[in-house]
């Protein structure tokens, strides 16, 4: 318990600080969809957007306010994450997208290889649109 509560107030503190490193760098917070879509390109080997559609990972379906871990009917999740007890937001998808292997740990997720981060934060833009 103690350490989840220490890691979580470290994640909430990363976030603070990517907040700041948006608003000094110029950088668009706000994200451009389209610009995500083609990111995407780089996830939809391993995963789709179909509710139910798993590959080598999860369907993203519905994952804004979903339990990380969670996902019906897949059953190739890490015990890192399956044991990660968070709520998947914005803030922490971000996170994630930036260093998966810092949240959890052997994680399978290759989500780590988009290295510029105004691309991430249109890739998030465009997953909270499509994932709905
Ligand atoms: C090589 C396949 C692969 C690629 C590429 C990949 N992922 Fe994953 N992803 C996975 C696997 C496998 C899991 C389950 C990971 C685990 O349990 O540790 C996962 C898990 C996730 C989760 C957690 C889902 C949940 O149900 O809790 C998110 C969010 C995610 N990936 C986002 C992305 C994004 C965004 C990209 C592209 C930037 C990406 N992934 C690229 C395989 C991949």
């Amino acid at each position: 318990m103690y350490n989840r509560l220490k890691n979580s107030s470290i994640f909430a503190s990363a976030g603070i600080l990517a907040l700041q490193m948006i608003l000094v760098s110029g950088l668009d917070a706000e994200g451009d969809a389209n610009q995500g879509k083609r990111v995407f390109q780089r996830c939809k080997a391993c995963h789709a957007l179909r509710p139910g559609q798993h590959r080598v990972g999860p369907s993203l379906h519905g994952v804004f306010g979903r339990e990380a871990g969670s996902a019906d009917g897949f059953d190739g999740y890490s015990r890192g994450m399956r044991d990660l007890n968070i709520t998947w937001t914005e803030g922490n998808l971000l996170e994630f997208i930036q260093a998966p292997a810092l949240m959890v740990q052997r994680t399978r997720c290759k989500a780590g290889m988009v290295n510029n981060e105004q691309d991430r934060i249109n890739l998030v833009e465009y997953l909270k649109q499509a994932s709905d």
